[in-house]
């Protein structure tokens, strides 16, 4: 085990998903870019992953070289050994490992929590711990991403061959609303924890398993994704039941604010807009924006402003207050675009909303990585009314482009965005009761407030030279390492 320089320490990212194999939010770009800033910072990080179902081929279509390793990784589960094949990829200097096997050949994420599958985590977390023994590098540290490697510090604490080990782990809490939760039998017994585990002191909540709960008990730390949401979610307003856990865990938690990674979300070069634009020189985001007005089916000369909106469908990002509005939008004076896909009932609000007004808002229905860049470049006003937000990467990601985002004062975005009537100035319009006249007041501040293009253009200015990159955050966790190895 390294202690002293940071060069030496060893870290394992633990994630079922990552940008750009199996992105499906932010944990994605998470585990896609912080291992390169970490990398960059003197750490020696690799990732593991699951193969998914088409992942290895999108490696080979981005012309990535895949190595198959010689061992196979082997782990007991429900008295089985449970063997996975084992890939290499270098992605921009990080070794990422994908671990193909029956058990990944399903849903990323189950509609249903159940004992068959839940298991496929299980089996993932219990071998990456197990991965050292076939490429000869063992982790001072595995890295744990949210409720589905959240396994992993469990079987570290409680499992019947690993709780000796004196491995550590680190929980990485992205969101605190999906928790992995499942009927505790047969699980227990097929997991190889010692049956005293399952307690209210550790995984057991409310009669369930709750593999997040788990997680945070017996990770060595816990760091979530932004200091404010560091402190809601030891709220019972934020996360009721779980709060206490969390709250009583308090001395290993530390707020980590993401980053983005800049040279991906970079307007100045990204492949996947028409034209490149950088702050002295924005004619490629007015032609963009003409571009994205036509696709949406809009007058592509209007002077309203185009709001946009990149975002899983869910209640989270604050479509009730969106969907409460929506007859009130179109008298704004502005374009409403929204790319997404997510519950049922939100997708039809906003279809029903566009075939009323055809000419005003418009729904993308589903998940599309290049038209996003279309519309984080070619919109005025990025629109991200939160309930609640761990940090949000969309809003740093439309400051980038030029795009002023309208935001809820909460989690993320409220250390993130800066009201633009701050004495000091600002980068977008907050708000800070979730409710819907809150929304539209700050939302009818930026319409109003686009109108003068100078003010608008200092907004711009300011939103596209913030410093979102991930070298403070990289350091932090840097030492966050390095502190627990010298523990
Ligand atoms: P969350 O992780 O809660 O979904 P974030 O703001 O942290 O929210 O990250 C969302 C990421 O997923 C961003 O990179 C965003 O561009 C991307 N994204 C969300 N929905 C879509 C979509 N429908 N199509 C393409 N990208 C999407
Ligand atoms: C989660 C959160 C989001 C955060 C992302 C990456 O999906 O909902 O706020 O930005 O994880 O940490």
């Amino acid at each position: 085990m390294s202690k002293g320089g940071s060069e030496n320490i060893k870290i394992l990212f633990v994630t079922t998903e990552i940008a750009p194999f199996s992105k499906v939010g932010g944990l994605g770009d998470v585990a896609g870019s912080l291992p390169k800033a970490l990398k960059k910072a003197g750490v020696d990080v690799r990732v593991v992953t699951p193969a998914w179902p088409g992942v290895l081929d999108k490696a080979e279509a981005l012309g990535l070289k895949l190595t198959k390793v010689s061992r196979h990784v082997y782990a007991a589960y429900n008295w089985e050994i449970k063997q996975a094949e084992i890939y290499k990829t270098e992605v921009d200097g990080v070794l990422v490992y994908f671990l193909k096997a029956d058990d990944y050949n399903g849903d990323m994420y189950p509609p249903q929590l159940n004992f068959w599958t839940a298991s496929p985590f299980a089996v993932f977390c219990l071998q990456a711990i197990e991965l050292s023994k076939s490429i000869n590098w063992t982790p001072d540290i595995f890295h744990c991403h949210d409720w589905t490697s959240a396994f992993l510090p469990c079987a570290l604490a409680w499992h019947r061959h690993y709780r000796q080990t004196g491995l550590k782990s680190i929980m990485t809490l992205h969101n605190v609303a999906y928790q992995g939760v499942l009927e505790p039998s047969p699980f227990i017994e097929a997991s190889g924890l010692e049956p005293w585990s399952f307690n209210a002191s550790t995984m057991e909540f409310y009669s369930q398993v709750n593999l997040l709960k788990g997680g945070i008990v017996a990770a060595s730390a816990i760091t979530t994704v932004s200091p404010t949401y560091a402190s809601e979610i030891q709220t019972y307003e934020s996360t009721r039941e779980l709060s206490g856990v969390i709250y009583q865990q308090r001395h290993k938690l530390r707020g980590i604010l993401n980053g983005i990674d800049v040279d991906y979300w970079n307007p100045a070069s990204d492949k996947l807009i028409s034209k490149n634009f950088t702050l002295s020189d924005m004619r490629g985001k007015y032609q963009i924006r003409k571009e994205l007005l036509n696709k949406a089916g809009f007058d592509p000369e209007t002077q309203d402003p185009v709001v946009v909106c990149v975002s899983r469908l869910v209640d989270q990002k604050g479509f009730g207050l969106v969907i409460d509005a929506i007859e009130r939008l179109p008298q704004m004076g502005a374009k409403f675009i929204v790319l997404g896909t997510g519950h049922e009932w939100i997708e039809n609000a906003l279809l029903d909303a566009s075939a009323r007004h055809p000419d005003c808002i418009k729904l993308f229905k589903g998940y599309d990585e290049p038209l996003s860049h279309l519309l984080y470049a070619g919109g005025d006003i990025f629109l991200m009314p939160s309930e609640f937000e761990p940090c949000g990467l969309s809003q740093m990601i439309s400051m980038r482009y030029g795009t002023i985002p309208v935001a809820r004062e909460v989690g993320g975005l409220k250390d993130t965005v800066i009201d633009v009537d701050n004495p000091d100035g600002g980068n977008g319009f907050t708000f800070l009761t979730y409710d819907t006249d809150g929304m539209l007041w700050a939302l009818g501040r930026a319409i109003a407030r686009y109108k003068d293009k100078d003010a608008w253009q200092k907004i711009i200015a300011r939103g596209m030279t913030e410093d979102f990159t991930w070298d403070r955050s990289a350091e932090l966790y840097k030492n966050l390492y390095q502190e627990m190895l010298n523990a």
